[in-house]
């Protein structure tokens, strides 16, 4: 974000008071912020109440040893049981838990709390009986349908972390996932629907399977869902249909309680480095910290709310607030699995008025969307029963903010935009929609029990007015608890910065405005976000470098209307790929771009690709991404008098002004 923007957005004048009858009503009040702030410690525990546990904890927090912290010790909690049965037992079980959505038309399933019971244990057996127990890792790789939900479900209930990798990631990111956290098994799909037309997913596991195991990993199992029922290659030793291994299972599994600090998933995240970390998440804590943010920063009624966050369940988002806080709360959900424009642009906003949907959960870049195809499209549906509206992901600009409030939300309904991370597990922080004003463009505070700061480089706090790094101070109960297998770089990412202070650095920058509000600004290092999804900036370069004819590659992040930032490499390739005069085709433009989605997925192929003859880099040799932003967002080059070579900038433009 460039300075111009940071103060047009510190000039953002409009302020939204919270309705009165939501203030009056509103589950959380002014003073949790105060009562949490004498008694951290004893604040989570009164949150820790909301869920049933089967041995209540000894300790609320166990810090003793840094940054490895430990909550509700000696507690003993099932997830799955929390999200499920203890709804159905409260007599709840006719209640329906998930309005699924499926992409063709008129493909919709309405399941209560009794069905998913059923469902759940169905598959837990299943799974026990596939030789899955407690402890072994289970990969997913599915599409948004109901039996992902199960999956992941079955898996917390036996004990077994699940690793979700997003269906739009390629065979080798998968691969990489399974050999990593080391999963024996696969639970996937013959394919999903995506716009109108089935989309293949089981061939990516067949070529993963074989990738794992040359890095050592063997996949024992695959389940398989049919969902399209398309054509899909079969190993009888190794393959299995959901419907043979899972439909014919008793109903019936009880559910153990496992320790607090029982591992539930390892969510893989971009990090700086090519390598994704393996984000762990434990049981007890996370489901605190999920359950207690959901109900407080939705403000949720669950009697009579019907909530809708449209992430994908590949996504952070889509375990935290589709699948545990919303479930651990009890809620009537919306899950569609298809895009917003199929067949039609008024698909989500038809999917409201239809269920009635009450609070909505989106993505800046979602919003950006529907202001570009225009208010009337939304205008087309009753939006009448939306009362609150929520944002994540990336910032949100105050041009969508004001457009969310006033075409989705009626003018009424308060925007909370809600910053945090896959490593946070929960919000942190967000306006509380009760009793906080809504400023466009802001997060606000850090939410009751949770501790955040601006600090500058030595990790004092930045006076009111100014700009730094965003840090928790305090440790928070879904946090992560390290990444999978590797606690030196947990160490090194995220508490060596700060750690004479014990600040948790969030790798975001954020701005303190005179009344000491926060606005979040993007990351400060390299790591972009592209449509509210995380890519590494070097692992698009590996994979760039990974193809034949490429010797070096520099990626950035520029900014972008929509996506908030766009992916745009610039590439040196080797002297046999260019003609006598430097001419590149536009053919290879084309494979470079296609041979990142195949290494990576689809969602990391560069928006642009440009052939450069030299890359600027400082005397050390770091690549100066910088400049490279500069042209890419068509700027001045800024500074450019710690490049080694300082006529390289001009070779640059000099090659993208003929037109490569
Ligand atoms: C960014 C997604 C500004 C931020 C839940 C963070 C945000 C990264 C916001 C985490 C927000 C998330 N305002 N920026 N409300 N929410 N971010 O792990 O840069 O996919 O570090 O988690 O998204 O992305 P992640």
């Amino acid at each position: 974000m460039t300075d111009q923007t940071l103060s047009n957005l510190l000039h953002e004048e409009r302020r939204f008071e919270p309705p009165a009858e939501l203030a009056a009503n509103a589950n959380v009040k002014e003073e949790a912020y105060d009562r949490a702030a004498s008694d951290r410690e004893a604040f989570w525990a009164e949150q820790a109440e909301r869920l049933d546990w089967g041995q209540k904890w000894d300790r609320v927090l166990d810090w003793d040893d840094p940054p490895f912290a430990k909550w509700f010790v000696g507690g003993t909690i099932n997830a799955a049981y929390n999200c499920v049965d203890r709804h159905v037992e409260a007599g709840r079980g006719d209640k329906v838990a998930l309005h699924w959505v499926g992409e063709p038309e008129g493909d919709t399933r309405d399941i209560t709390y009794a069905q998913l019971q059923d469902d759940v244990c169905r598959a837990a057996n299943a799974l026990l009986e596939l030789g899955v127990s407690k402890g072994d890792r289970v990969a997913i790789y599915l599409p948004m349908i109901p039996e992902t939900v199960v999956a992941m479900l079955a898996c917390a209930r036996i004990g077994a972390p699940h690793t979700v990798v997003f269906g739009g990631f390629s065979a080798d990111a998968l691969a990489n996932r399974v050999a990593d956290c080391e999963a024996r098994v696969i639970i996937t799909a013959d394919g999903g629907y995506r716009r109108g037309a089935p989309s293949a997913l089981k061939p990516a596991v067949d070529e993963a399977v074989g990738k794992a195991a040359s890095q050592g990993q063997r996949v024992e199992k695959v389940l398989v869902v049919r969902r399209t029922g398309q054509e899909v290659a079969w190993d009888d030793t190794r393959d299995v249909w959901w419907h043979d291994v899972v439909d014919g299972q008793s109903a019936e599994h009880t559910a153990e309680p496992h320790d607090s600090e029982h591992p539930l998933y390892v969510m893989y995240t971009s990090g700086t480095t090519g390598k994704p970390k393996g984000i762990l998440h434990t049981t007890g804590g996370y489901l605190v910290g999920t359950s207690y943010t959901h109900w407080s920063v939705f403000d949720l009624k669950p009697e009579t709310d019907v909530y809708w966050c449209t992430a994908d369940v590949g996504w952070v988002t889509g375990h935290s607030y589709m699948v545990y806080g919303p479930l651990a709360n009890g809620v009537t959900q919306v899950v569609y699995e298809g895009t917003p424009d199929s067949p039609h642009k008024g698909r989500w906003w038809e999917i409201i008025e239809k269920y009635g949907v009450t609070i909505f959960y989106t993505a800046p870049t979602a919003i950006r969307t529907f202001m570009k195809w225009g208010s009337d499209i939304p205008a087309k549906f009753d939006l009448s029963s939306v009362r609150l509206l929520g944002s994540v992901g990336e910032p949100i600009n105050p041009e969508a903010y004001i457009w969310y409030r006033e075409t989705i939300g009626a003018s009424q309904a308060p925007v909370v935009d809600t910053w945090w991370q896959t490593e946070t597990g929960q919000i942190m922080i967000s306006p509380l929609p009760g009793v906080t004003h809504g400023k466009p463009g802001s997060a606000m505070k850090a939410l009751p029990g949770v501790g955040a700061d601006v600090v500058d480089d030595d990790g004092n706090a930045v006076p009111n007015g100014s700009g730094g790094y965003l840090v928790l101070t305090e440790p928070w109960p879904a946090m992560l608890r390290t990444l999978w297998g590797d606690d030196q770089r947990f160490r090194d990412t995220y508490w060596a910065r700060y750690q004479a202070k014990g600040f948790y650095f969030a790798g975001d920058g954020a701005k303190k405005d005179e009344d000491g509000d926060l606005w979040m600004l993007g990351r400060v290092d390299d790591v972009m976000n592209v449509s509210g999804h995380r890519l590494s900036t070097t692992e698009i370069e590996s994979a760039l470098v990974s193809h034949p004819r490429v010797a070096e590659a520099a990626v950035v992040g520029a900014a972008d209307e929509t996506t908030g930032q766009a992916v745009c490499a610039f590439v040196i390739l080797r002297e046999s790929a260019t003609d006598d005069t430097g001419a590149v085709s536009e053919d290879l433009v084309q494979e470079l771009r296609n041979h990142v989605a195949k290494e990576i997925g689809a969602i990391a192929k560069p928006r642009q690709i440009m052939i450069v003859p030299e890359l600027p880099k400082t005397r050390s040799g770091k690549i100066m991404r910088r400049l490279l932003k500069d042209v890419a967002e068509h700027r001045d080059v800024g500074d450019v008098t710690t490049l080694a070579d300082s006529t390289v900038m001009d070779l640059i433009s000099n090659r993208l002004t003929s037109g490569q």
